[in-house]
């Protein structure tokens, strides 16, 4: 069976962390979510990892949680995806991410905890969870209307429409757009230049830029945890799911 994450060392003290279900546009199953908790523990630990590097193998970034799995889970269905946006959120070394295809719900919302995000011209946004009878995750109730503003928020989050990257870039989730296809190369050249430069200074910037939010951003994720966890297993939800399981 292939992996659903794969880790490779990309370029010297870069490692890259790919999302790897292309079957399923990169659907993160439970196996998904292990494979990211402990792909991102290792290279935090590794002394010899200076940058990472997050993407989805097959053109697609991801889209998002498998919906499969949402239909079959309890109350605590979500926890998972919340230990992951916590280890994300809380990684001590630089997190670049490279989109291209499709990023949904937490394909999106994970990009609010990635310090540089580059996505090619042809990506896709959406965050659903409204449309799906759900309610926001990864502290996106919080980030969103501070980088967005709170009307793109809204708009972003109450309507569940899907967007374009520029509209990403002008909500604050992107650095950059790029010719489709080329994500990957312009993530891996901001990630060698972070891998170049003095680590413990660049991860005490991270700490500094993420320290007056830090509270802020884990109380959210695990008050979001909760509301998401009983909207799981409330009708609205179930149709949702339902009725995409039986296109
Ligand atoms: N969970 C489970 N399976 C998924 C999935 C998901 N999140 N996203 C895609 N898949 C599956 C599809 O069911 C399909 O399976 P099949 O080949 O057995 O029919 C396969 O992956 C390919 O997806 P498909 O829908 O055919 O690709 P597309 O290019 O037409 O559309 C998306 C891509 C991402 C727009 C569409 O798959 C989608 O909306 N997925 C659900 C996204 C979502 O709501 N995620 C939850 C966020 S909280």
């Amino acid at each position: 069976m292939t992996a659903a994450v794969l880790t490779e060392t990309v370029a010297p003290g870069v490692a890259q962390i790919t999302m790897n279900r292309p079957e399923r546009k990169n659907a993160l199953d439970r196996a998904s979510y292990v494979g990211l908790i402990e792909a991102f523990a290792a290279a935090d630990a590794d002394p010899q990892i200076r940058a990472i590097l997050v993407t989805g193998s097959g053109g697609c970034f991801t889209s998002g949680n498998d919906i499969r799995d949402f239909a079959a889970s309890g109350s605590d269905g979500a926890r998972i995806a919340m230990d992951f946006l916590t280890s994300i959120s809380t990684a001590a070394k630089p997190v670049v991410a490279a989109v291209e295809g499709f990023a949904v719900g937490i394909g999106t919302t994970m990009l609010l905890h990635c310090d540089l995000a580059f996505a090619g011209a042809g990506a896709t946004f959406r965050m659903p969870f409204v449309a799906l009878g759900l309610s926001p995750e990864g502290a996106s109730s919080y980030l969103l209307p501070l980088i967005a503003g709170s009307k793109r928020a809204a708009e972003l989050l109450m309507l569940a429409e899907a967007f374009g990257p520029q509209a990403a870039l002008e909500a604050g989730l992107l650095n950059a757009v790029v010719a489709e296809g080329t994500a990957l190369a312009a993530a891996l050249d901001k990630a060698k230049a972070l891998a170049a430069l003095p680590p413990q200074s660049v991860a005490l910037t991270k700490l500094l830029l993420k320290r007056g939010q830090a509270a802020s951003v884990a109380e959210t994720i695990a008050t979001e945890a909760q509301h998401f966890g009983e909207r799981l297993r409330s009708e609205e939800a179930q149709a949702a799911f339902a009725a995409f399981l039986k296109r």
